[in-house]
C-alpha cells in the first residue's frame, strides 16, 4: 500500500517529506531514480537494523553494490564527536564521493549524528533521512538541524543541512515501545497548541493506549505535523524568528530535563510539562487559554515532577537557556489556540508562578 503525502518543503532547493504506510517500493523508486547505484552509507540505529535487517533494511541496501554500514547504539551518548569520528573514518575508508547517498535510518539520535556525518564529510553528501520513531517522523527528520552534544551542554556542535529527501514509512511505528511514542505525542500536542487545534480533536479519537495500528487519521495526523513543522521553518531555516515558536513548551522543558537528568527524563514528557508552564503564562499576561487543551492528554504523562531547586532556582536555570535575550528570559505563549508567539518576560514574578502551577499540576 502506499499513500504518500507529497509535501513540498523547500527550503532552497527541491526537497520533499513522503509520508505513508509500507512506502519501501517508493523509496527503492526514488533512489533509483537519483543515484548510481554503486555505493551508500547507511548509518542505521541498532534495535532499527536488528528488527529491519532482513526485511526493509535489506530490500533498500540490496539496491547498491556496496552499501557501507554503520550502526548507531541506542541512547543520546550515542550523539557523541568519538561515534560521529568513527563513522566519518568508516564512510571516508570506503572511498565514497560526493554523490554517494547517506542513507539515515532511526530516530532522533542517528537522525541528528547521521545528518552531521552527510554534512561534514567530502563537504557535504546527499541525506536520505527514514525516520522511524514519532518524534523523527513529526519533528527531527524536519528541519536540517543536525548535531551531536558535548560535554558542556546538549546539541552544541552541528550545523543546519538539508536533507535531500525524507521518507517517512509508519509501519515502522508498529515496533516502536509505547513509551517513546509517547514521547512523540508530546511534540505533537505541542503543534496543536501553537497552530492547529484539529490535531488534538483527531489526537482525542486514536486509541493512544493500545499498541500502535495504522490508520488513515495517524497518517494525515503525522503527515500535518511535518507539514507545519516544514511551512514554518522554510520561512525561517536559521531560527532567527518565526521558528521560535516550535520552542512552545521547551523553555520550561530544558529545565525540568536538566534537573531531573537527562537519562531519566522523557524529552516529550517534559514539553508536556514544560506547556502547562507556558499556558499559565500565556494566562497570567491576559490570554484566556484553556488549560484543558492540554489536561486532556494527562493520563498519558503519568510521571511526576519533585525539583529539590526553589521556584527562584528553577527560574534562574532558565536564564542559561539558549533561548535568553537581553537578560529577560524568552518564552514562546499563546494569544488564543493556535496562535503563538515570543516574548522576552523581565518579571521573574511571573515565571515562578507558572513554575508553581507546574509543580502543584506534577506533585
Ligand atoms: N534535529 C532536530 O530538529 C531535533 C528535534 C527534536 C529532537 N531532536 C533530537 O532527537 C533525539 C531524540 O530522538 P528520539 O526520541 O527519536 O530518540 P531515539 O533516536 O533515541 O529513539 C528512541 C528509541 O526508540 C528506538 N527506535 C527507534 N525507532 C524504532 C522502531 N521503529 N522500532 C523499535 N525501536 C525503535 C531507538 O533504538 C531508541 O531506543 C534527541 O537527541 C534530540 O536532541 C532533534
Amino acid at each position: 500500500m502506499f499513500n504518500s503525502i507529497q509535501l513540498n518543503t523547500s527550503y532552497t532547493s527541491q526537497h520533499h517529506v513522503h509520508v505513508g504506510y509500507e512506502i519501501g517500493n517508493k523509496i527503492a523508486e526514488y533512489l533509483s531514480a537519483t543515484f548510481t547505484l554503486k555505493k551508500a552509507v547507511f548509518i542505521v540505529d541498532e534495535n532499527v537494523h536488528r528488527l529491519y535487517k532482513d526485511t526493509f533494511i535489506k530490500d533498500i541496501s540490496g539496491l547498491f553494490d556496496e552499501p557501507v554500514f554503520c550502526l548507531v547504539p541506542e541512547g543520546e551518548q550515542s550523539k557523541s564527536l568519538a561515534l560521529f569520528s568513527e563513522i566519518i573514518a568508516k564512510t571516508l575508508e570506503a572511498k565514497v564521493e560526493r554523490i554517494t547517498p547517506v542513507i539515515v535510518i532511526g530516530g532522533g539520535v542517528t537522525g541528528d549524528l547521521g545528518g552531521y556525518v552527510a554534512a561534514s564529510a567530502l563537504r557535504g553528501m546527499p541525506l536520505i533521512h527514514i525516520p522511524t520513531s514519532l518524534l523523527a517522523m513529526v519533528d527531527s527528520s524536519v528541519g536540517g538541524k543536525t548535531g551531536v552534544n558535548h560535554s558542556v551542554g546538549k546539541n552544541l556542535i552541528g550545523s543546519f543541512y538539508e536533507p535531500k529527501a525524507v521518507f517517512t514509512d509508519i509501519k515502522f511505528l508498529e515496533t516502536l515501545p509505547q513509551k517513546e511514542i509517547i514521547n512523540g505525542l508530546g511534540e505533537v500536542i505541542k503543534y496543536g497548541m501553537i497552530k492547529d487545534e484539529n490535531i488534538l480533536t483527531t489526537l482525542k479519537s486514536l486509541p493512544l493506549f493500545e499498541p500502535f495500528s495504522y490508520s488513515k487519521e495517524w497518517e494525515q495526523l503525522i503527515g500535518t505535523c511535518a507539514r507545519i513543522k516544514s511551512d514554518i521553518v522554510t520561512k525561517d531555516f536559521k531560527e532567527s524568528g518565526l521558528r521560535e515558536i516550535l520552542n512552545f513548551g521547551h523553555t520550561f522543558a530544558h529545565v525540568i530535563e536538566r534537573v531531573r537528568g537527562y537519562e531519566n527524563s522523557s524529552h516529550g514528557e517534559a514539553v508536556y510539562m514544560g506547556m502547562w508552564g507556558a499556558v499559565k503564562l500565556s494566562n497570567l499576561l491576559g490570554f484566556n487559554i484553556d488549560i484543558a487543551n492540554l489536561s486532556a492528554f494527562r493520563t498519558l504523562y503519568d510521571s511526576s515532577f519533585h525539583p529539590q531547586e526553589s521556584l527562584e532556582e528553577l527560574t534562574n536555570l532558565m536564564l542559561h537557556d539558549k533561548k535568553v535575550k537581553d537578560g529577560s528570559i524568552r518564552v514562546i505563549i499563546l494569544e488564543e489556540l493556535g496562535k503563538a508567539r515570543a516574548t522576552g518576560i523581565t518579571d521573574l514574578s511571573l515565571i515562578r508562578e507558572s513554575w508553581n502551577y507546574i509543580i502543584q499540576e506534577f506533585e
